[in-house]
């Protein structure tokens, strides 16, 4: 049996294959760590660099991106002392865990995850065979995310909706092993955070690596202010009338703005402020929260150490919690020493 635990166990990670941008912030990050801040949540976060190693051969680009992650959660206000954060690669437990997870796993439960049926898909309509440049580390990616929140219990884990099929087979495979082999593993759940503001990207759409329509996080303040001079807007002229529903200018806003400064912004739409005017208060706005975390943030990615320090603390407090379970789970599974 699982001991009761009093607290809530909450676990996310984010791959390290990219810059953190606007939206990663304020969908993802910013509601976390206000999160870690309660006191019945016990958080683990990590950086998902074997993930990384699905998405491409680029060995500097995953290195750059673990370190720019890592940064970003540090100087966005994440206390390492109060949460377990670490680097999943420092954790080999996962690995481990992923194997006896594959052996209860069947097939056709990870033929059915979208990114590989996608994968199938895009071959068959180009006439390809199934499989053709599919590695086996993408078939497996919802197993190995399995073992990552398995591993620790999580009882809550916040992502986005596109990730809500790999929390089902995560539970799915919980329910398997504990079938076959006792109650050891939690079935966690997926925690959609409604409240988290997705962000419109420069086009409209929702803001997103894959779209190109993204603003960095980190961007210089002259950047900052040239991209959010970018957002697509409608063609009314100053003086007219314009909507703040459906504004991507607006949504941006609204992610950083008080909610006085909201209904301000509102009330200066529909008395129609010139486009211009509107991304300088945007802007501003934006910058006035930013500024202070660019700064801790660069002063971070120019001592590397000091964030390996904090990861490597992390990783030792996350194997002391995996390993004493992994070692139940082999004992479990028949893995044991003869005398
Ligand atoms: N798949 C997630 C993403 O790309 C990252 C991830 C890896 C993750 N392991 C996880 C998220 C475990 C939550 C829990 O966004």
């Amino acid at each position: 049996m699982a001991d009761p635990r009093p607290v809530h166990r909450v676990l996310t990670g984010i791959t390290t294959s990219g810059t953190p941008h606007l939206g990663n912030y304020v969908g993802a990050m910013r509601p976390a760590i206000l999160a870690s801040r309660q006191a019945a949540v016990e958080s683990f976060y990590f950086l998902a660099d074997y993930h990384a190693l699905i998405h491409g051969f680029d060995p500097e680009r995953v290195h750059r991106s673990t370190l720019e992650i890592a940064a970003t959660w540090l100087a966005a206000g994440l206390n390492p002392d109060r949460v377990t954060f670490y680097r999943q690669s420092d954790v080999p437990e996962v690995l481990e865990l992923a194997w006896l997870l594959a052996c209860v796993a069947g097939k056709g439960l990870l033929n059915r995850a979208h990114a590989y049926k996608a994968a199938v898909e895009r071959n068959s309509a180009a006439g390809a065979e199934p499989d053709t440049g599919v590695s086996v580390g993408l078939f497996l990616y919802p197993l190995l995310m399995a073992a990552d929140i398995l591993l620790f219990k999580a009882n809550s884990v916040p992502v986005g909706r596109d990730q809500v099929q790999h929390i089902e087979i995560a539970r799915d495979l919980a329910g398997r092993f504990n079938h076959r082999y006792g109650n050891h593993l939690i079935l966690p759940e997926a925690a959609i955070d409604e409240s988290a503001a997705v962000l419109p990207g420069l086009d409209g759409r929702k803001m997103s690596k894959s779209y190109g329509n993204s603003i960095p996080l980190f961007a210089s303040a002259a950047e900052l202010k040239k991209l959010v001079f970018s957002v697509v807007t409608d063609s009314r002229a100053p003086g007219e009338r314009k909507e703040s529903e459906g504004s991507a200018l607006f949504a941006l806003y609204r992610a950083f703005a008080t909610a006085d400064e909201i209904e301000a912004m509102r009330s200066a739409f529909a008395g129609g402020i010139g486009w211009g005017d509107a991304k300088q208060t945007v802007f501003e706005r934006i910058e006035a929260t930013l500024a202070s975390m660019r700064r801790i943030y660069q002063s971070l990615i120019a001592e590397p150490a000091r964030i390996e320090i904090r990861l490597q603390d992390g990783a030792a407090k996350a194997r002391s919690v995996a390993a004493p379970f992994l070692r139940d789970l082999r004992h479990a599974v028949g893995l044991r020493k003869l005398a």
